[in-house]
């Protein structure tokens, strides 16, 4: 296996008495998406700075590309994009301004400018002020000003917040045309769901730790085993063939539908094979599936909080 683009091990960070972060410890791979998610407070951008050099942790240590990102800063920034937040631009900056601007900041001097922007949709907007953008547009210009040193490693932190879903999913699009290019992206985010679209693997943190860490599947599939079937049948006699459905937990009828309630992954195909084998008419059929969302209800549940 490879070396891991980024090694975090075992950092702590604290602002006076609040631990932000503490003893965490990731790795991220090679061309993957990670994703370092958890609610607001949790310490992701804590984190994400110091392995962006702009914080130096208490402890633990950090390399990025083999690199110390606070004793080898300089060396670094020419490798790395990141994603700026609002405040940082001038409202009245034009966007070609901000990526010729952006792009005189590197020694590197890649073929950007008019072609970043095309790939971005931006393309028409290169006349248009900072502060006439709309959310999404900001944030398109955020990721092509991130991008303008063609890094082998770029960091989103919260990129879709306060984006409507039409938006979002086109910068989900972006980042993975980001992944497509040999790149890889660490981001933060607190939505479940941007996660479970759009990352590779996760770590979910809480109150500054890291409570677990996979693919996010594996993490549905290891914490949160129930499925759920919802049908709907006339057949009189269903209710007794689906009561002997191996690993059934439940089965909830309501006016005219039945919820059949299971664990494990081959649940689903015994409840299609119930069907088939005793020949009940189904008219509608389909299965609700665990997300991010309740491993992290379920995991954090059983936390022990302050
Ligand atoms: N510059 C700072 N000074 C003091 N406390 C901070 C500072 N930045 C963040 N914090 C605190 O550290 C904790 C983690 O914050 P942060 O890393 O921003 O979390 P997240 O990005 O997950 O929302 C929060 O309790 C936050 O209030
Ligand atoms: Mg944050």
């Amino acid at each position: 296996m490879s070396v891991p683009v980024i090694q975090v091990s075992g950092i702590r960070k604290t602002y006076g008495k609040l631990v932000a972060v503490d003893d965490v410890s990731l790795d991220v791979r090679d061309g993957e998406i990670f994703g370092l998610i958890g609610p607001n407070g949790a310490g992701k951008t804590t984190t994400m700075e110091c392995v962006e050099g702009i914080r130096k942790p208490d402890r633990g240590t950090i390399k990025v590309l083999g690199l110390d990102p606070v004793r080898d800063v300089y060396q670094l920034q020419e490798r790395i994009g990141v994603q700026l937040q609002q405040a940082q631009l001038q409202k009245r900056i034009k966007v070609w301004e901000a990526v010729h601007l952006w792009a005189s900041l590197y020694r590197k001097k890649p073929a950007v400018g008019n072609q970043l922007l095309e790939q971005l949709g931006l393309i028409e907007k290169r006349d248009a002020w900072f502060m006439t953008l709309s959310g999404g547009q900001k944030q398109r210009l955020f990721i092509a000003l991130a991008l303008i040193n063609d890094p082998e490693v770029v960091f989103l932190d919260e990129l879709t917040t306060g984006l409507d879903p039409q938006a979002r999913r086109a910068i989900w699009e972006l980042v993975r045309g980001i992944r497509a290019r040999g790149k890889t992206v660490f981001l933060t985010t607190h939505l479940m769901e941007e996660a479970e679209r759009l990352c590779d693997r996760v770590a979910i943190i809480e109150h500054g730790r890291i409570i677990d860490m996979d693919r996010p599947e594996r993490l549905v599939t290891r914490h949160c085993p129930e499925r759920t079937v919802v049908l709907a049948t006339t057949d009189e006699n269903a209710r007794e063939h689906f009561g002997r459905i191996p690993h059934l937990v439940s089965v909830t009828p309501d006016e005219e539908r039945i919820v059949l309630a299971g664990s494990g992954d081959e649940f689903i195909t015994d409840v299609i094979q119930c069907i088939s084998e005793n020949r009940i008419r189904v008219t509608e059929f389909r299965t609700v599936l665990p997300t991010l969302e309740d491993v992290f209800l379920r995991l954090t549940g059983h936390s022990i909080r302050d």
